[in-house]
């Protein structure tokens, strides 16, 4: 069995990259199941219905949250559907729409999928992410699924290296996310569990992160506030993981991807 997941897909130059690059992953990886980052899919702050709608079409399976997920009005109404397999941020402290957690049914799998945020340099109000998942390991300890796999959206690689050793033959595949910077430490922990500390992003290479470099960088220089400006055309990466694992759900392979894509206006 084998899961395909990009790393934050950010922004129109992000969707459109993956739609030209996603066939051919599908063709030669063959996955069974496709798991994307959906934090900045709608102009870098969460994601609506008409862009939820154009990856579900590419064929993506399962969407994961992250900081910006809950920062657009009409991401409730998507959160709340009971037909989508689209989560917020489990371990958010207080109340919000949709579910930080959910066993998924995609093509005779069943995929107990959690996304989690981190606490280190993150300013969102979270509950303890390795508190988090032992409860949620707790309360589906009977459960009927067939992988367990997390999205740690975080900042800080510590945060994610302690978090994958903790969960090392707990959970099959912990892929990081959040700093957009594809990490070179995807491994098989001894007890089977794949990790990275970071898949990277499917965004504008000749940006700071995605956005408009020079906004950014008048951000560094003069301390002001940056508006959200992602380059629209221009060279784009897409960044993802492939794991595949065998018969008894240890994984046996993690590979990183990633491929370079001119989009054109
Ligand atoms: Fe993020």
């Amino acid at each position: 069995m084998k899961i395909l997941f990009f790393g934050d897909i950010d922004g129109k130059i992000g969707r459109t990259a993956v739609a030209k690059v996603l066939p051919g992953w599908q063709k030669k990886y063959q996955p069974d199941i496709i798991i994307a980052n959906a934090d900045n899919v709608t102009h870098g702050r969460g994601m609506n219905r008409k862009h939820f709608d154009y990856l579900s079409d590419l064929g993506v399976d399962i969407f994961t949250a992250g900081d910006h997920t809950l920062e657009r009005k009409e991401a409730e109404e998507l959160l709340n559907s009971t037909d989508v397999k689209v989560l917020r941020p489990y371990n958010l402290v207080g109340d919000y729409a949709g579910r930080g957690e959910a066993i998924f049914s995609i093509r005779k799998k069943k995929l107990l999928m959690i996304s989690l945020l981190g606490r280190v340099f993150m300013d969102e109000p979270t509950s303890n992410p390795f508190q988090a998942i032992d409860s949620i390991l707790e309360k589906y300890q009977a459960g009927d699924y067939d992988l367990v796999v997390v999205d740690l959206h975080a900042e800080a690689t510590s945060e994610k290296h302690a978090f994958a050793w903790y969960v090392d033959g707990r959970v099959n595949a912990i892929f990081g996310t959040h700093t957009h910077v594809q990490t070179a430490d995807e491994r098989i922990l001894p007890k089977g569990t794949a990790a990275i500390s970071d898949v990277g992003f499917c965004g504008a290479s000749d940006s700071v992160i995605g956005v408009d470099k020079k906004e950014i960088i008048n951000h560094f220089l003069t301390g002001k506030n940056f508006v959200m400006k992602i380059p629209e055309y221009g060279e784009a990466q897409v960044n993802g993981v492939l794991v595949e694992f065998n018969k008894n759900k240890k994984a046996k392979k993690i590979k990183r991807l990633q491929e370079k894509v001119i989009i054109k206006k």
